[in-house]
């Protein structure tokens, strides 16, 4: 059966996800054991294709110990996890179960954005199924994706509901000797807000200006979970912040991690860090040395300021204000080949040519007598009908984009990755591939897009989604 359906990850993962599918009830809403964060659902693909239901709906989930009705592709928080390579087909036969309408977006991927594939203007209502049909360039660069719903207006409602889940292109990075003997491990992060029954809380109106964020933070669907980092191997982290507005500053206690991708893909060369922020939508991989004492280790969240606090009357609203410990890793011995190198090449990525355009773009909020606060770019709330941006194909574009409101706003492009080119006037040195960037309150940061392979329709945005919902959204057009 081409549909296989593949527990994967730590021993113990429970009889509960092993098994293949056979229909829409198949996929246990089940907690997932609290001993591991590693266990998901998995769909592979196959002889160069990638094919499986994908039922959103609301459904009864462990959260934090009690029954909660979240909102689940396939009745799993997070969404089952996705694995292509390049050049494989994708089809994803799509069912919206939910009392609302919906659709994908496949965050990241460089793929068509028009007719069944990338495109946020599809629109289906409950209980309509729809195909998704696309296929993964063969030159796509290996790297950690993801899918969530994208119709503007509830995008935020939905995220926070639960429904996103990591696509995964394997290719060149997966290949790198170190890199494929490190243990891997995947976090998705997202947070939550259920009353006492276990009900979704999407109503807190004070939350709209700042993004909505719930006080159940979860990796992998649980709070604090465990895993283990073998001694004297590397871990591979694969980290996703899914959450629809929270910030994560991330950091392991007595560890440092040795980044080895962002967004779009690998890095030159593995940079040591000892913290790692994350703002909604983006993702990074990071490997972690298995070299101290064996005992426990917290992944926490450091506290962040990310704006706001002057029209919040005081709140913490959009501020982390203590360490928050999200999974505790704890390091144990581990059988197998044992091996502490970090690479030393992982990519070649080239710096992009000089921009054959430059656009600027002004990130701010104002009024709307309708919803109160408005977000807008260059003055304007997104209409789907306006076309706020038509670029030439085969053109590399530098966008500025300055923030002069009063809270910091991650800039996503869709389909089209980018390389940071600047902050504030002062180079950037770094080069990576990204599709969201941090635009803080009162800077500006430079970025240089490269429109290639795909014309048509798409959106660039605020990844904070409420404020995308509330209008800080604009259409691109990619002209042949
Ligand atoms: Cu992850 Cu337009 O979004
Ligand atoms: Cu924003």
């Amino acid at each position: 059966n081409r549909r296989q359906f593949i527990a994967l990850g730590a021993a113990g993962v429970g009889t509960a996800l092993v098994g293949h599918w056979l229909g829409q009830e198949t996929i246990s809403s089940q907690p997932l054991p609290s001993s591991s964060a590693s266990a998901f659902g998995v769909y592979q693909s196959r002889d160069g294709l990638l094919e499986l239901d994908i039922i959103a709906k609301e459904n009864p989930v462990n959260l934090a110990g009690r029954q909660a009705y979240l909102l689940t592709y396939n009745g799993q928080v997070p969404a089952p996890r996705l694995e292509a390579q390049p050049g494989d087909k994708v089809r994803l036969h799509f069912t919206n179960n939910l009392s609302q309408p919906t659709n994908i977006h496949y965050h990241g991927l460089h793929i068509p954005v028009t007719g069944n594939a990338d495109n946020v203007f599809l629109h289906i209502k409950p209980g309509e199924k729809l195909t998704y049909e696309f296929q993964i360039p063969p030159n796509h660069p290996a790297g950690t994706f993801w899918y969530h719903p994208h119709l503007h207006g509830l995008v935020a409602e939905q995220l926070f509901g639960g429904l996103a889940g990591l696509f995964i292109v394997r290719g060149q990075l997966d290949e790198i000797p170190e890199v494929k003997a490190a243990k891997e491990e995947f976090l998705v992060l997202q947070d939550f807000a259920v009353d006492n029954n276990g009900r979704l809380i999407n109503s807190a109106h004070m939350s709209l200006m700042m993004g909505r964020e719930g006080d159940i933070i979860t990796a992998n669907g649980q709070v604090n979970p465990s895993l283990s980092l073998p001694e004297q191997r590397l871990l591979r982290l694969r980290i996703l912040n899914a959450s629809p507005s929270r910030f994560y500053r991330l950091s392991l206690e007595n560890h440092s991690f040795y980044q080895i991708a962002t967004d779009g893909g690998a890095l030159n060369e593995p940079i040591e860090v000892n913290e790692l922020l994350l703002i909604p939508g983006q993702r990074a991989e990071v490997l972690i040395k298995g070299d101290r004492q064996p005992g426990q280790y917290r992944l926490l969240n450091l506290p962040y300021d990310r704006g706001g606090m002057g029209m919040m009357g005081g709140g913490m609203m959009g501020r982390n204000n203590r360490d928050e410990p999200i999974v505790l890793v704890t390091i144990s011995y581990e059988d197998q080949g044992q091996s502490l190198s970090i690479p030393t090449q992982l990519a070649s990525i080239s710096a992009l040519p000089e921009p054959q355009t430059v656009r600027s773009f002004e990130l701010n909020h104002g009024m709307n007598p309708a919803v109160g606060m408005a977000f807008l770019i260059n003055g304007e709330a997104y209409n789907h009908d306006r076309l706020d941006t038509q670029v030439q194909l085969d053109t590399v574009e530098d966008w500025e984009i300055t923030n002069t409101g009063m809270m910091d706003h991650p800039f996503h492009v869709h389909n089209n990755a980018f390389q940071v080119i600047s902050r504030n006037g002062q180079p950037e040195s770094l080069l990576a591939w990204r599709d969201t960037v941090l635009v803080p309150r009162g800077e500006t940061v430079r970025i240089r897009i490269p429109f290639r392979d795909f014309t048509g329709k798409t959106v660039y945005h605020c990844h904070v989604l409420d404020h995308e919902d509330l209008g800080m959204m604009g259409n691109l057009m990619i002209n042949a």
